[in-house]
This record gives C-alpha cells, sequence and structure tokens, in this order.
C-alpha cells in the first residue's frame, strides 16, 4: 500500500503467541490480555534495548474488548482489564516513543468471538484514529471469504479517510490458503502495508519448519510482490519462548531476516534470557531485515537437509556491485551438516571479491573472490547468516592475514 507508510519491515511486539487470549486475570496476573501486560512490554521495548534497535511498536491482538459495542455502535476496551481505557494506553506507548497497534477482524466477530467490524468498517476506523493507534491488524474470521476483496479495500479507504497515519495488516491471504487461485498479491499489496498468507505459528520446530516450507514452495509468488509498503508476513518471532532452543532462534531469526519479514516478537520480556534477547537484538542481522530495497530474499539450492537462500542488499558503493546476504538453513534434526559453496554460484560475480562476515559467530572470511569457495559447519535446527559486501580494486585491507606456519 503506498501510503507512505512501513518502508521498512515493520518491528515491534505482539502479544498473540505468547499470550493468547487469557482473559483470567486472577488466576494469571501477570500474564493476561490487560493494560498492564501491554505497559510492561511498552517499557521493555523502552528500556532493554529494543526500541534502540528498532522494534518500535507494541500491538494488542485478539480479546481486548467488551462482547459488545456500547449503545451508539462503538467498540469498547474491557473495562476490568483496560480501566484506563485505549487513547490513555497508546499516550503511555507514545510517550516512550513507541508505536500502538490493534486488532480487529472484518467479520461479525473476532476469532475469539469479540465484536467484529463487519458493517462498522468506518465507525471502528474512526474510533481506532480517536484513540491514537498507528497499526490495525485486520482478521478475518467468521466473515463469507468472497467478501475479502471488497471488505479489505473498504477498511482501507476508511482508515485513510481518517488522516492518521495507520499501518494496515490484513490476514485476508491467511484465509485463502486453500483456493490460492483467489490470492491476487498484486492486488492486496495495493490495499495493505502488509499481510498474513499462511497457518498462525506457535512456539515449536514444527511450525517454524511448516511456514519456511510453504514460503519456499510459493516464492515465486512472493518475492515480485514484496517490498517498501508492502510486506508478506510469515508471522510473529517465538524467540524465547519455552520449547525453542537457541540453535531454532537463530535459525528463525535468520530466515526472517533473509526474506525482509517483518520482525515482531511474541515472547515475554519480561524474563527472556540473554541468549535470546542477543539474537533478537543483533544489529547486522536487522540491518539485513531492514536493508532499504526491501527484496525477499531467495532459495537458491536445497537437499533435504539444507537451503541456501541469497538477498541482495542495498551497497556503499552501488556503482561497482550489490552487496549480499546469504543464509544457510539445517533442518535436519539431529546432525550438524559442513555446507561448502562458491559466490559465483550464487550469483556474486563481482570481479574483485567481497569481504564476506558470517554474522552469528562474527567470523572475518576476509576476501572471497567469485570462485573461491566458503564452507561452514551448521547445528541441527540452525542457521548461518552470511553479508558479502563487494570490493573495489585491491584494498589490501581486507586481504586475509596468512596462516602462520
Ligand atoms: C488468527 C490470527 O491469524 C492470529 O494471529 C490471531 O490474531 C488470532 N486469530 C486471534 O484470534
Amino acid at each position: 500500500l503506498d501510503n507512505g507508510l512501513a518502508r521498512t519491515p515493520p518491528m515491534g511486539w505482539m502479544s498473540w503467541t505468547a499470550f493468547y487470549c487469557e482473559i483470567d486475570c486472577v488466576k494469571h496476573p501477570t500474564g493476561c490480555i490487560n493494560e498492564q501486560l501491554y505497559k510492561d512490554m511498552t517499557d521493555r521495548l523502552a528500556e532493554d534495548g529494543y526500541l534502540e534497535a528498532g522494534y518500535h511498536s507494541v500491538h494488542i491482538d485478539d480479546c481486548w474488548s467488551e462482547m459488545e459495542r456500547d449503545s451508539n455502535g462503538v467498540l469498547v476496551a474491557n473495562k476490568t482489564r483496560f480501566p484506563s481505557g485505549m487513547k490513555a494506553l497508546a499516550k503511555y506507548m507514545h510517550d516512550k516513543g513507541i508505536n500502538f497497534g490493534i486488532y480487529e477482524d472484518y467479520g461479525t466477530k473476532t476469532c475469539g468471538g469479540y465484536p467484529g467490524s463487519y458493517q462498522h468498517l468506518k465507525t471502528d476506523a474512526e474510533t481506532f484514529a480517536a484513540w491514537d493507534v498507528d497499526y490495525l491488524k485486520l482478521d478475518g474470521c467468521n466473515i463469507n471469504l468472497d467478501l475479502m476483496p471488497i471488505g479489505y479495500p473498504e477498511m482501507g479507504r476508511e482508515l485513510n479517510k481518517t488522516g492518521r497515519p495507520i499501518i494496515y495488516s490484513c490476514s485476508w491471504p491467511a484465509y485463502l490458503v486453500d483456493q490460492p487461485q483467489k490470492v491476487d498479491y498484486n492486488l492486496i499489496g495495493k490495499w495493505c502495508n502488509t499481510w498474513r498468507n499462511f497457518d498462525d505459528i506457535n512456539s515449536s520446530w514444527k511450525s517454524i519448519q511448516s511456514i519456511i516450507n510453504y514460503y519456499d514452495h510459493n516464492q515465486d509468488k512472493h518475492i515480485p510482490t514484496h517490498g517498501p509498503g508492502k510486506w508478506h508476513d510469515p508471522d510473529m518471532l517465538v524467540i524465547g519462548n519455552p520449547g525453542i532452543t537457541v540453535d531454532m532462534s537463530l535459525a528463525q531469526m535468520t530466515i526472517w531476516c533473509i526474506w525482509a519479514a517483518p520482525l515482531i516478537m511474541s515472547n515475554d520480556l519480561r524474563i527472556i534470557g540473554k541468549e535470546f534477547r542477543d539474537i533478537l537484538l543483533n544489529k547486522e542481522a536487522i540491518r539485513i531485515n531492514q536493508d532499504r530495497m526491501g527484496i525477499m530474499g531467495r532459495l537458491v539450492a536445497n537437499t533435504t537437509d539444507i537451503g541456501l537462500y541469497v538477498k541482495p542488499l542495498s551497497s556503499e558503493s552501488p556503482e561497482v556491485s550489490l552487496s549480499f546476504a546469504i543464509a544457510i538453513l539445517n533442518r535436519n534434526l539431529s546432525t550438524p551438516k559442513s555446507v561448502q559453496f562458491h559466490l559465483k554460484h550464487l550469483g556474486l560475480t563481482n570481479q574483485f571479491g567481497y569481504r564476506v562476515r558470517e554474522i552469528w559467530s562474527g567470523k572475518d572470511y576476509g576476501r572471497k573472490m567469485p570462485h573461491d569457495e566458503v564452507e561452514i559447519r551448521v547445528n541441527p535446527t540452525s542457521a548461518a547468516l552470511f553479508r558479502a559486501d563487494p570490493l573495489a580494486g585491491n584494498e589490501p585491507r581486507f586481504e586475509k592475514k596468512p596462516e602462520m606456519p
């Protein structure tokens, strides 16, 4: 959507996959959908380095509202769990430099059974604008699928009419997974800043793996329709959650970065371990994700265990050649794999070679020529992420020092 928003992939925190629709705040005082949860996460983003790294929004998901609209047909936040109301919550976030994301559903009800926007699109767009919302996720439960190409654009127009810049995320294609012939990403990208294509993620390797498979299979449809202002969204980062190891976290972060996918975490930032936080905050990985060209990386080589992806990056000397990110995913569940590749086989042909570094280990490979082989060992359910910057002429400072005999 060409509304000037989301020129790089959105980054933030969203409640769903970590807290779902937990509304029992008596039993789960620190793990239920209430204003304190979102304030806590706002504080964590602002104070623990996330905001500085680029994660700049907090998103409410389902189950935030009263079960009924008010007598004027206006949505109201649940009075017990959001006693201060949404505008006050927005202010809390804005005062700390964080954007406010909210959730609704195009259907008669949300997936969780709360009032949906069907026949209330205009009112709801105005309500969200009045609450100072910066981002709307519009889900697609409880609606006739044939209405999607009507309702999603309609909400887009209503948001636009409010005059408030609101990033618009559509779940539209995710509900058409079984009818891919009805999914026109050029149309969706005309109306939405970002959209979900596939099943909900959960905190398991199986789920991460199934999303990666789906994207791999559909990359020829996805790659040309992805870019600034219009992002395919493979769903939230589950890094830091029980069941997700450090290796799996490296794999998810690597692949989401090579895809230029939205980086929206769903985890508990109050208790996350340092090893996970460091992955989420890795500047070089985020720099790859946020590259201004916004190109989705491509799977260029594939075996049962190994996937190799390449993503062109803007470079400081584009007249010479582009930079590239290279990702290597090891899908094997138990065996580390050694992988060798030649830059020229991946389309890296700059005659003076590239300075090659691996992001997670920090290993500098020095200058690599297109015909040189690069080798790395990747843990099971993990990934490596390289950055290759083109060199111009003979820059000796990038020559690898000869090994001592
Ligand atoms: C389905 C969406 O895909 C999820 O991300 C989440 O928003 C739930 N609905 C909420 O009910």
